[in-house]
């Protein structure tokens, strides 16, 4: 099996469906070269049939995108497929992602079709889209509530039929790490032709899980291709978050062993522009892209950390795109911290006591105002030099 991990971003197409998250072609496309710049190896780009606007979407990513392969998505219909192809002749690669319900519940409920009849479906779907694209990817929608023995079924037809790519979503985000790396092991064990396809996962985070369950989909599994989107943008509560996720793996790699061809230093600029263009705020204690994710506001933590960064931090923040991690001066913050913020603004003390005078002041200040900003160090410290003088 190979050690390459393939990243696949969904944030055009499943971010999304998210709820006000709706963007112009113009910003769809600026995310796209900005995916592209980060090395994702797949970009979904839209789903060309659900709209003329998303077809010119998709079509206009697929012309100007050259280092990464675009997908649209379709239901597994010829209609669908078709317009997926259409718009995606010109890309350099391109890739068509056909989807169709497997469970019981979606099958009878939504679908209103027999288990047989998405079995014939799914097949002719993957027939279809490879007369047009060599890329085909199947999903069975909501797959981790399916009937295994029903799964084994389709997925062996559609890998005969040409699906190269074979992922399975937990689309209700329902899954446990533990059960859902399970059962994609237990599908790949089971159907014999499983390893002519490459194995993905597509996580929804209802459970707060949608990145550990993707991590275990990988590790127990043997998935060897992510679908996750930029600030974990999606349907509900969201997807996988692409920023986390690759971090995990670049970061474990002890334990991983993967290669992801991510270049991590354009994930900040990633997330802000995501961020910007949705109007969705990203929280500041998020993993990796939030604003207090290399801060450091206590006084033993800033200690640490000044001395040797690797104390506290187990990433660095110019690997992922900030320009460096943050001291936070306030209430909790020491000596070292308020020393190095002085040398930072230039400010030479004259002596040992008058940075302790200063200090104090700066304490005695911290405890009425939240933040210290570097103004209000300046401040402080010329009043010392008028008390001194
Ligand atoms: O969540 C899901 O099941 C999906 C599929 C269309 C892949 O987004
Ligand atoms: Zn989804």
């Amino acid at each position: 099996m190979t050690d390459k991990l393939i990243i696949f971003d969904t944030t055009l197409r499943d971010g999304e469906q998210s709820p006000g998250a709706s963007m112009t072609k113009d910003e769809k496309l600026r995310i796209a070269r900005q995916l592209e710049r980060l090395k994702v190896d797949v970009i979904e780009a839209g789903f060309a049939a659900s709209s003329n606007g998303d077809f010119e979407c998709v079509q206009t990513i697929a012309r100007a995108i050259k280092d990464s392969t675009v997908c649209s998505l379709s239901r597994a219909n010829d209609r669908d497929i078709a317009r997926a192809g259409e718009a995606l002749k010109d890309a350099a690669r391109g890739r068509i992602h056909t989807f169709i319900a497997t469970s019981p519940l979606h099958m009878e409920k939504k679908l209103r079709m027999t288990p047989d009849e998405v079995f014939e479906q799914s097949r002719q779907a993957v027939r279809f889209a490879r007369n047009l694209v060599d890329d085909v990817e199947y999903s069975c929608e909501d797959g981790y509530r399916s009937e295994p023995d029903f799964l084994c079924r389709v997925i062996e037809e559609v890998i005969k039929q040409g699906a190269s790519t074979i992922n399975v979503p937990d689309t209700v985000g329902y899954a446990i790490p533990e059960l859902y790396g399970a059962f994609i092991k237990n599908l790949r064990e089971r159907i014999p032709n499983s390893d002519k396809a490459v194995w993905s996962v597509h996580c929804h985070n209802d459970l707060g899980m949608a990145v550990a369950n993707s991590l275990a989909g990988v590790k127990i599994g043997g998935a060897r291709q992510i679908e996750c989107t930029i600030n974990g943008l999606g349907e509900r509560a969201g997807n996988c978050s692409l920023e986390e996720v690759v971090m995990a793996i670049k970061t474990r790699k002890d334990y991983f062993g993967l290669e992801v061809g991510i270049d991590a230093r354009h994930i900040v600029a990633a997330s802000r522009m995501v961020s910007q263009t949705t109007g969705f705020v990203v929280q500041p204690n998020k993993a990796v892209v939030g604003a207090n994710a290399f801060a450091h506001a206590s006084g033993i933590h800033q200690d640490g950390v000044l001395k040797a960064r690797d104390t506290y931090e187990i990433m660095r923040a110019e690997d992922v795109g900030w320009s460096a991690n943050k001291i936070v001066l306030g209430k909790l913050s020491g000596r070292t911290a308020f020393k190095q913020r002085l040398q930072e603004l230039g400010v030479v003390m004259e002596s040992e006591a008058e940075t302790i005078a200063a200090f104090n002041r700066f304490k005695d200040l911290a405890d009425k105002k939240a933040d210290i900003f570097d103004e209000d160090i300046l401040a402080l410290v010329a009043d010392q030099s008028q008390h001194s003088h």
